[in-house]
């Protein structure tokens, strides 16, 4: 079927009956456009387990904490529309008014998993993720909805909030798309300078060679070597560099104190804001 572009909610939850009236199992993937190969992986994984596959465009502005970030915030969704036409069935693009008609007032806790990292260098940030989200499951009501790992942490509060608000869609999460050079895919990525660009890939390498020495460092002593290589090179101002827990996101200093443990970067580049990590554990 051609992909059909719907722009509110009212008409969005026609088409979701439409769709449950055939018994069609819903994939969805939640985006704020810009988008690169890194959300059509998720929009091929959902187009490989669902009868119909609904996609959304919607920057969000609750979930900015930084005016210029949401300002600068790469926006062309007729490049976008072309881009996933044979990727998915619906596509919903709403405007800031139709999905926020009033002020939001939700206020989402996830406890420590909010109040590290990302949550503690963007406040509001996760409460306007989880608003927004929450809003999307309860109009399209997916089977299956994708996040990707890059967002390490986002994924995380993602699964607390369908277990806290026991909700039946099942959270599938997707490996990080990278480019040839490593560099994680980001719709950020395109508001580097070309030599920004060039020195970007720095962050990757330096999340390998971390993983790499685990056999002789233990999860603070990386951690401390991360922190030296981004302290040191002249592009890059780190904001964190943390080893944590996969599951509760609690920062771990041996080995076995997690099953999983995952390693976390938030960094600025050249005036952009850019996030990655790498599984250690
Ligand atoms: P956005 O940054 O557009 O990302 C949409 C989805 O694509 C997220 O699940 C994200 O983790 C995933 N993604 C981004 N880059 C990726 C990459 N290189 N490889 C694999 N997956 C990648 O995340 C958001 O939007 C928003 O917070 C949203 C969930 C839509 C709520 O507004």
């Amino acid at each position: 079927m051609a992909m059909e572009i719907i722009y509110t909610q009212i008409a969005l939850k026609e088409k979701r009956k439409e769709l449950k009236d055939k018994s069609l199992q819903v994939g969805f993937v939640p985006t704020m456009g810009a988008l690169h190969a890194g959300h059509l992986q998720l929009l091929k994984e959902a187009r490989k387990e669902n009868d119909a596959v609904i996609c959304s465009i919607f920057v969000n502005p609750i979930q900015f904490n930084n005016p210029t970030d949401l300002e600068h915030y790469p926006r062309h969704p007729e490049q976008d529309i072309a881009l996933i036409a044979s990727y998915c069935d619906v596509l919903f693009m709403p405007s800031a008014e139709e999905m926020y008609p009033n002020p939001p007032q939700e206020t989402y806790h996830f406890g420590k998993l909010e109040s590290v990292m990302e949550g503690y260098h963007r406040p509001g940030h996760f409460n306007g993720v989880a608003t927004v989200v929450k809003r999307f499951f309860d109009v399209i009501d997916p089977d299956i909805a994708y996040f990707g790992e890059k967002d390490f942490q986002q994924l995380v509060i993602i699964r607390k909030l369908v277990e806290d608000y026991n909700l039946r869609v099942k959270i599938q999460s997707i490996n990080t798309v990278r480019e040839d050079d490593g560099l994680a895919m980001s719709s950020r990525n395109k508001l580097l300078s070309a030599q920004a660009r060039e020195v970007a890939p720095f962050i990757y390498q330096m999340l390998q060679q971390a993983k790499n020495l685990k056999k002789e460092k233990n999860p603070l002593e990386i951690k401390a070597w991360l922190e030296e290589k981004f302290n040191k090179n002249d592009f890059f101002t780190l904001e964190y560099a943390q080893l944590v827990n996969a599951q509760t996101l609690e920062e771990v200093n041996a080995y076995n104190q997690a099953e999983n443990i995952v390693a976390c970067v938030a960094l600025w580049l050249d005036n952009v804001r850019l996030i990655d990590n790498i599984t250690i554990k």
